[in-house]
């Protein structure tokens, strides 16, 4: 059993945060970015969201990794190694690594996601799950540190499940594609999970489910700041809101300020004023058809080789490698 994590949320991690949240508040309109989210508590919550019935992309990337898992690792050549970027609790993942087993070829897997407590957790489940696995995983944000993501052995699989590039603005999901396609070597594969477009009413219930979860979980990144900014925010004074931009083709969710207010800020030495009915931007998710993918695999020097959708075609997963 082998199992080392290396974690690069060090002051520079801190400092960074600072000067995002600095940035971010004093903007207008005013924007936090969706991966402060994910301390301990906000990854509880995704796994919460992810049980919703309302929330249909998780059980529909998971349809297709039951019942595809075994074509998928055969189409990207039967990698060594899997590393996941956002890997979370890897509940999906384990259908490729039992793919990857079962053919013989798994050796290394490498988790990489911004919350410390989740990826322990995970590394160590899966080294008991996997006897044998390598587990060589990374807590960092993965915007910052992917060149340094441990590399593994063999060929390997890049997976990015969950539709988490859809939380990446266009401009970011470009160079971020580009730097993922630096990455691949001779014979490595990107495994990129995506939602798809659909009907508004439907993706708007899935960000705005009835027990109120998301809810909780977009004003969970105020508790963030509360923690780790010494802010006072008053989660109550806020109210979550989750609408569908058709042009934009992404869900645009936001907390809206209930009432005239200042919050403090200790940490940033700042002090803020959200005006009544004023919003915050807190994330995007953007939607996708096959053409805006293989559009966006292009522009980045990437090709798409395989296209594996749900049976209800809510979700798909794309394989692309180096263009040439
Ligand atoms: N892949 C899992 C989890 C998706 S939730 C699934 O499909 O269910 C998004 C995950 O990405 C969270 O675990 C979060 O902590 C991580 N994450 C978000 N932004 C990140 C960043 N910039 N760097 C590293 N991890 C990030
Ligand atoms: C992690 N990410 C892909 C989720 C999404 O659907 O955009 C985060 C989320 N936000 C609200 N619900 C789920």
């Amino acid at each position: 059993m082998t199992i080392a994590i290396e974690v690069h949320l060090d002051g520079d991690a801190a400092a960074k945060m600072a000067r995002d949240v600095r940035e971010g508040l004093c903007a207008y309109p005013k924007e936090v970015a969706p991966k402060y989210f994910y301390d301990e508590r906000g990854s509880l919550l995704f796994e919460r969201i992810t049980e919703l019935p309302e929330y249909y992309p998780t059980r529909a990337e998971r349809e297709i990794l039951t019942t595809r898992s075994a074509a998928i690792h055969a189409a990207a050549g039967c990698p060594e190694t899997l590393v996941e970027l956002g890997s979370g609790s890897a509940a999906k993942t384990r259908h490729l690594l039992s793919a990857m087993r079962d053919c013989g070829s798994l050796d290394t897997y490498v988790p990489v996601d911004i919350s410390e407590e989740i990826t322990e957790r995970t590394a160590s489940e899966l080294v008991d799950e996997y006897p044998g696995l390598k587990v060589h995983g990374m807590v960092c944000d993965f915007e910052q540190h992917l060149e340094r993501v441990p590399h593994g052995s063999g060929t390997r699989m890049i997976a990015f499940l969950g539709g988490t590039i859809g939380n990446l603005y266009p401009r970011e999901r470009h160079a971020f594609l580009e730097r993922i396609r630096a990455l691949l070597g001779p014979g490595d594969h990107l495994l990129l999970g995506t939602d798809l477009i659909k009907d508004k009413a439907r993706l708007e219930a899935a960000y705005d489910d009835d027990a109120g979860v998301t809810a909780e979980f977009n004003k969970n990144v105020l508790a963030v700041l509360n923690d780790q900014l010494g802010a006072d925010f008053d989660l109550d004074a806020f109210e979550h809101v989750a609408r569908y931009d058709t042009e934009a083709e992404r869900m645009d969710i936001r907390l809206r300020s209930r009432a005239d207010q200042d919050v403090r800020v200790d940490g940033l030495d700042l002090e803020i004023h959200f005006a009544d009915g004023e919003e915050m931007r807190t994330e995007i998710s953007t939607k996708f058809t096959r053409e805006r993918i293989a559009a966006a695999y292009d522009g980045a020097g990437l090709e798409l080789r395989g296209w594996f959708t749900d049976a209800a075609g809510d979700y798909a997963l794309s394989l692309a490698a180096p263009a040439g």
